[in-house]
């Protein structure tokens, strides 16, 4: 054996504390965003059938799930509104008492050390589900980015500390920065779901935030997830019209993507954790055929080695807990 030439890798895994002097990717509480989702009503805490541990709540349970967070040490929150009236243009999206407006400020009363980061995009609000306006039965795009400028305006004026549009109409970074600017909001940054998906992993959000498109699908707007360049494309873009975060989203299928972009752009790069990666996980773990902790914590860290700063999880308190121990 003493003539054989190799490497010995092993000599850096001998113990617990050499593989943490030699770990190179960390996740931080501060990496963790937690989605919720807002309804109107009163004393509601819906449990989403497809999503374990995930509830949709009323105003009056919101405060109890903040405070929930702020012991857990987590510092930011992804806010989805869930209206009880819909119409053709998702006017509740944009109005001033929309129940996201309403979150936002009472999140914000009442934690204000949290960052409050909202989701604008029409698809709960609008009755035939779609993220953009139909006309003729197509999504019109131009159209439909002045309703989106005016849902963040109003978001950034009940507070929003960040603004996210998930809708991928092209132009809506330079719509909403352009509104929010003139608005006398240029201080509130906009993070892009620069690449998003046309993915079957979104199907328990639809359910909790009741926002599947009633006709069609979403091909026609998001992307096809065989492609690559052209998710580059589009990054491209938002860093050109100005967005400060650039998300990529579904995530575990699409860490290779994430690498590229993180490789090319110097923004924040956030991972979105989507629900269908969680409800999978859930499911499995419910039966016992693998251990939750680790393959939730194994998960998150490869989107941190993939390249991603931040990661929007339903994990986020489960990640947190873990972290503590
Ligand atoms: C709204 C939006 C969706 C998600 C986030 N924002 C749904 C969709 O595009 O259909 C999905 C999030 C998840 O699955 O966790 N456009």
């Amino acid at each position: 054996m003493s003539d054989l030439q190799f490497k010995r890798h092993r000599r850096l895994r001998r113990t617990d504390s050499m593989r943490a002097l030699v770990r190179e990717t960390h996740l931080r509480k501060d990496d963790l965003i937690y989605p919720i989702f807002v309804v109107e009503g009163e004393q509601v805490k819906n449990e989403v059938a497809s999503m374990p541990g995930v509830h949709q709540v009323s105003l009056d349970y919101l405060t109890e799930e903040m405070n929930e967070l702020v012991n857990l040490g987590i510092r930011s929150v992804i806010v989805f509104g869930v209206p009880s009236e819909k119409d053709e243009v998702g006017s509740q999206a944009y109005h001033q008492e929309g129940i996201v407006q309403r979150a936002i400020r009472q999140i914000k009363e009442e934690n204000p050390s949290l960052t409050v980061i909202a989701d604008t995009c029409l698809c709960q609000y609008t009755d035939h589900g779609h993220c953009g306006i139909v006309r003729d039965g197509d999504i019109d795009n131009d159209e439909s980015l002045n309703y989106l400028t005016q849902t963040a305006v109003t978001q950034a004026e009940a507070g929003a500390d960040i603004i996210a549009p998930s809708n991928m109409m092209d132009g809506f970074v330079a719509a909403i920065r352009k509104g929010l600017d003139e608005a006398g909001f240029s201080n509130i940054p906009v993070m892009s779901y620069a690449v998003k998906y046309a993915s079957a992993f979104y199907g328990p959000f639809r359910d909790a935030a009741h926002s599947s498109p009633q006709f069609g699908d979403r091909r026609a707007y998001q992307m096809d997830p065989s492609n690559r360049l052209e998710a580059i494309r589009e990054a491209q873009s938002d860093v050109d019209e100005g967005a400060d975060f650039l998300i990529v989203k579904p995530a575990l299928a699409y860490l290779d993507v994430m690498r590229e972009v993180k490789d090319r752009y110097n923004l924040p790069l956030v991972a979105y954790n989507v629900s269908g990666e969680y409800s999978m996980i859930k499911a499995a773990a419910q039966n016992g055929w693998v251990n939750e902790q680790e393959i939730v914590m194994e998960k998150l860290t490869s989107m941190k080695r993939a390249g991603a700063d931040l990661i929007i999880t339903y994990f986020a308190k489960d990640a947190a807990n873990y972290l503590d121990q």
